[in-house]
């Protein structure tokens, strides 16, 4: 052994010392780069932030504790990908405030739905999903079809996404009410499921 190192071992002061330095060094070579960072992450290529239908649908689903049942992250391991698709990726999720991840899986997993099935099986389903799956659990939403969806603050809730870096124009947001009108939450909850997971377009 080394002078050097025997001395460090046998001197508890300055090993201390050395050891401090080491994790602040360590520390700073890590944190700091992040500062210099605008963002962590990277919206993937395709990925569109909600229209003003899609996002009073993704409110339903909020409301209605869907996610409650659902997860919408398709994790990367074989026995998922073959069920679902392509495994979820960190970028897909960046305009979602807050994420509907989830854990709890007493249903499918939603990420990968849109565009599995035509809006008319939606419809059919979210009234009653015994009509298009007889030994199904899922309860129905039957209200969702004659409420209108709610146009009244679409605008500041875009407003408010703005803020968290989703980047609406002002036409999007001055044209948002406009969008929603003459239609129900089950449209808005309909277009969001369709969207679903779409952004990317994976080679199967
Ligand atoms: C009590 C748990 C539960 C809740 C709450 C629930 N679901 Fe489901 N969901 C299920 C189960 C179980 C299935 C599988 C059987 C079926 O297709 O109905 C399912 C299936 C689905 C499917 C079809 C998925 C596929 O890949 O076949 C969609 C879409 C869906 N649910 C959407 C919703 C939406 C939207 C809501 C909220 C309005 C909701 N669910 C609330 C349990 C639930």
């Amino acid at each position: 052994m080394s002078l050097f190192h025997e001395n460090i071992e046998k001197n508890i002061g300055f090993m201390m010392g050395l050891i401090l330095v080491l994790i602040t060094v360590g520390g700073l070579v890590q944190i700091v780069p992040l500062f210099f960072m605008h963002s962590t992450m990277e919206p993937v290529e395709g990925v569109k932030p909600y229209t003003a239908l899609q996002l009073t649908g993704r409110d339903v689903y909020i409301r209605e504790g869907c996610y409650l049942c659902h997860s919408q992250m398709v994790r990367p391991f074989r026995a998922e990908t073959e069920r679902y698709g392509h495994y979820s990726l960190a970028g897909e999720f960046v305009y979602d405030h807050p994420f509907q991840w989830g854990s709890k899986r007493t249903g499918p997993d939603l990420q990968r739905v849109g565009g599995r099935y035509s809006d008319d099986w939606h419809r059919a389903h979210l009234n009653n999903p015994r009509d298009v799956v007889p030994e199904s659990i899922m309860p129905g939403y039957p209200w969702l079809e004659k409420d209108a969806a709610n146009a009244a603050d679409i605008a500041a809730k875009m407003k408010a996404l703005r803020v968290v870096g989703v980047p609406y124009t002002d036409e999007e947001i001055a044209g948002a009410a406009k969008e929603l009108e003459g239609k129900t939450e089950q449209d808005a909850l309909v277009a969001y499921l369709q969207n679903m997971g779409t952004a990317v377009k994976f080679n199967k």
